[in-house]
């Protein structure tokens, strides 16, 4: 079975070819990823109305490109996913509808499909897949969730933030110094020239006794942090951006610091998962799983543990059309793609801004 998948939550057109038949292990056919990253950086983040209209730009020469690598005709698809929520309504739309308009066309079925569940199931176009049932650790700009999997569609949280995600706190200290959007990668490379220990930031929950993040405050200490070396400064606070005054070491320092009080969250809360579950399989998929430090540390701390990790290949870490295509596939070959648009009897437009995962609907474990 060929699904094409369609990813258009946010600011990135993501467009694949994915082959899910049978029992074989699925296999990525082709894959285009336009970017909007340049276009809203002025701005310092996504500006909605400004991502719809380029996803609208991008979706079809992107499938083009998509099938020429693939080397098959349109008719060679079976069926269509997009990415039907959560997102932006109006670049969620442009996707549900280019699905819907080639559905209709061809006449094959059209999946809708859970933003989060592709990026859950992303590492199974890895080199190395993981096997049910695993723990995840899904972190992304907009979400920050510890999950038990233990088969396709049959997910139940564990923990999630109270307040920003963890790329949001990636984001937002990136910054207040001075990085450019999105901030994560920025301020990871700048990490590399920091000293880690150099300022104490908070670690939120970390002995909370539950699986719940909280990464607001670390923004506050950030905040706090750099307006102190500002004001510390013979020239004062008073110019362009609070962080100007910082020397480039100084930057580096806070980078490293902040960096170092989100993975050490992270990483001592996916082991109370894996502790609480008794589960021995750790997946960790969303932007955020590209950091270099968190899976350095999370290596470590589960070589140590006999835990095994696993994570999707680093271009499928972020946004893209692949981790639609699969998740597609396997809700189909697991007989629950249902709840697309094709379900309801046509091809409506039909997407879903807010949507919890826990609204996909299995339990998780239903042997108890
Ligand atoms: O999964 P994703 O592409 O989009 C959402 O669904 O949100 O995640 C984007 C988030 C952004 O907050 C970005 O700063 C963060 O992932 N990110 C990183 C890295 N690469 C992307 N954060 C830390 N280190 C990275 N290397
Ligand atoms: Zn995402």
């Amino acid at each position: 079975m060929r699904i094409l998948g369609i990813e258009s939550s946010c600011d990135e057109t993501g467009v694949a070819l994915v082959d899910a038949s049978g029992s074989a292990t699925p296999r990525l056919l082709g894959h285009a990823l336009h970017s909007q990253i340049e276009m809203h950086q002025a701005y310092g983040g996504v500006v909605p109305e400004l991502a719809s209209r380029d996803h609208i730009r991008r979706v079809l020469p992107l499938t083009d490109a998509v099938l020429a690598q693939a080397g098959l005709p349109l008719s060679a698809v079976d069926a269509i996913a997009y990415t039907r929520g959560p997102g932006l309504a109006g670049a969620l739309l442009v996707g549900s509808g280019v699905a819907c308009a080639l559905g209709f066309a061809l006449g094959k079925p059209v999946i809708g499909v859970h933003h989060l569940e592709g990026h859950l199931l992303s590492p199974f176009l890895s080199a190395d897949p993981p096997e049910f049932p695993f723990v995840a650790l899904l972190v992304s700009g907009g979400h920050s969730q510890l999950m038990r999997v233990d088969g396709v569609g049959r997910y139940e949280l564990l923990g999630e933030t109270i307040d920003d995600a963890a790329g949001e706190a990636f984001d937002k200290s990136a910054k207040l110094l001075g990085l450019p959007y999105p901030g994560g990668p920025a301020l990871s490379r700048l990490a590399q020239q920091g000293d880690a220990l150099a300022y104490k930031f908070p670690r939120p929950l970390l002995h909370s006794g539950d699986l719940d993040f909280s990464f607001a405050g670390l923004k506050t200490a950030v905040l706090t942090q750099v307006k102190k070396l500002a004001h510390a400064h013979p020239d004062g606070p008073a110019t362009l951006h609070l962080a100007d005054p910082l020397s480039a070491q100084q930057k580096a320092d806070v980078a490293a610091s902040v960096q170092a009080a989100i993975v050490e969250v992270l990483v001592k809360k996916s082991f109370m998962a894996i502790r609480q579950t008794g589960l021995r399989r750790l997946v960790v998929a969303g932007g955020v799983g590209a950091n270099a430090l968190l899976r350095e540390q999370l290596g470590a701390a589960c070589a140590q543990a006999g835990v095994r990790v696993h994570y999707p290949e680093l271009h499928l870490c972020t946004d893209n059309g692949a981790m639609i295509a699969l998740a597609g596939g396997m809700r189909a070959q697991a007989g629950l793609a249902s709840g697309g648009a094709a379900d309801a009897g046509g091809y409506p437009f039909d997407v879903k801004p807010r949507w919890p995962l826990s609204d996909l609907g299995l339990p998780a474990n239903p042997a108890g």
